[in-house]
């Protein structure tokens, strides 16, 4: 039966780098033994960061004066060690809060330094962007934390703020699903196991300027100043998750690059959000404005059929669309390796489900204020 990956990380890799893993996974290059045995100062692993790194800095057009930093500990690691690094001296930085990972970026930096919220929906409603001309924030802040792509909540920011201050973006969900400008942030953070690779891998990308000596009790091992002087193995890495994201970053170059991603993501999302607001069966809470490509929550007017809709879902091959505990409902996510066809016939398929259990149109969506 034909599997459809819909899980929100890790996530659906792209076949072919799995192919190519299993592959080369006894002998790596003709070199005899697996990559998974081979020292990470060998010059083999060393020449694989090397590509890797020039595969980043190509296809997010990175500046020269930014670090690229390979590091461990998740997405929720660089929570801490972001207000570690950045507010050694000034201990002021502001947070807006756009959904539940940005919230717990914003909960976890308390431990650090003087976190004010700069923008909060009221009744955390997270529903909308909310505008950067109503951000609070401090003149003196060191630096701005956003959540780019709010991966439970499916809130995603469709344009870069502009603001003096330094702009910390968590990227975690949306990193290389779409071209960005690096030079508009100060520090970008990703891990990588929605959009280009697997568990294990945290990529950080910072202004070299940014790139201080950290709080004294910050470890060794999440000081970016270690990091750079490390050129990223200042311990051994988690060697494999490396390997298969390099993989997966010339799968992307493979693709047409960002922009290519662009458009396909793009039309994926389009097609699925399509279904839900011709239909008064499903329902997505997102303001049109802020609604993410990447992950798509959903509930059914009958909230009583939606274990039946994820069983049957499941039973037809469509994995992963039970929504974060959270909010519950429905969530389908739509990375990086899943292709057009892949929605499609989750469209199809909750078609046929509608039709089954409902049939009634939806009236034209009324958005208050557009
Ligand atoms: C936007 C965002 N930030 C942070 C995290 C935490 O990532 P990790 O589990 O790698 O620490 C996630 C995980 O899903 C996420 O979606």
């Amino acid at each position: 039966m034909q599997i459809y990956n819909f899980n929100p990380g890790p996530a659906l890799l792209p076949k072919d780098i799995l192919v190519q893993a299993q592959k080369e996974l006894l002998n790596y290059q003709g070199v005899g033994y697996s990559i998974l045995e081979m020292s990470h100062r060998s010059p083999i692993f060393e020449a694989l960061l090397e590509a890797m790194k020039a595969d980043v800095r190509e296809l997010l057009k990175v500046p020269n004066n930014y670090h690229i930093l390979f590091m461990h500990g998740g997405a929720r690691q660089q929570f801490s060690a972001a207000p570690m690094n950045l507010l050694s001296e000034n201990k002021q930085a502001d947070y807006v809060i756009t959904g539940a990972w940005s919230k717990m970026a914003y909960e976890e930096a308390q431990r650090y330094g003087d976190i004010h919220v700069a923008a909060l929906p009221d009744k955390e409603d997270f529903t909308y962007t909310p505008n950067p001309k109503t951000w609070n924030l401090r003149k003196d802040a060191a630096y701005v934390h956003y959540t780019t792509n709010e991966t439970i909540h499916g809130v995603q920011f469709h344009f870069t703020p502009n603001i003096k201050i330094p702009l910390v973006a968590d990227m975690s969900s949306d990193l290389f699903t779409r071209p960005i400008d690096v030079k508009r942030y100060g520090l970008i953070y990703a891990a990588a196991q929605k959009n280009f690779g697997p568990a294990g891998l945290t990529l950080v990308i910072i202004r070299e300027d940014l790139v201080k000596t950290p709080q004294a009790l910050t470890p060794g091992l999440m000081r970016y100043d270690n990091l750079v002087a490390a050129h990223s193995l200042y311990n051994t890495p988690p060697t494999f998750s490396w390997y298969l994201s390099g993989l997966y970053l010339q799968w992307i170059k493979a693709q047409g690059g960002l922009s290519a991603l662009e458009k396909r993501n793009k039309e994926k999302a389009r097609i699925l959000y399509e279904l839900i607001d011709r239909s008064s069966f499903y329902h997505n809470p997102v303001h049109p404005t802020a609604r993410s490509w990447m992950n798509i929550p959903f509930t059914l007017a009958k909230k009583e059929l939606e274990a039946e809709f994820l069983k049957t879902a499941e039973a037809a091959g469509f994995i992963g669309l039970k929504g974060h505990s959270r909010l519950g409902g429905m969530r389908a996510s739509l990375y990086n390796a899943m292709d057009l066809e892949g929605v499609k016939a989750l469209v199809k398929f909750m078609e046929a489900f509608e039709s089954k259990h409902h049939s009634a149109k939806k009236q034209q969506m009324q958005i208050p204020g557009l």
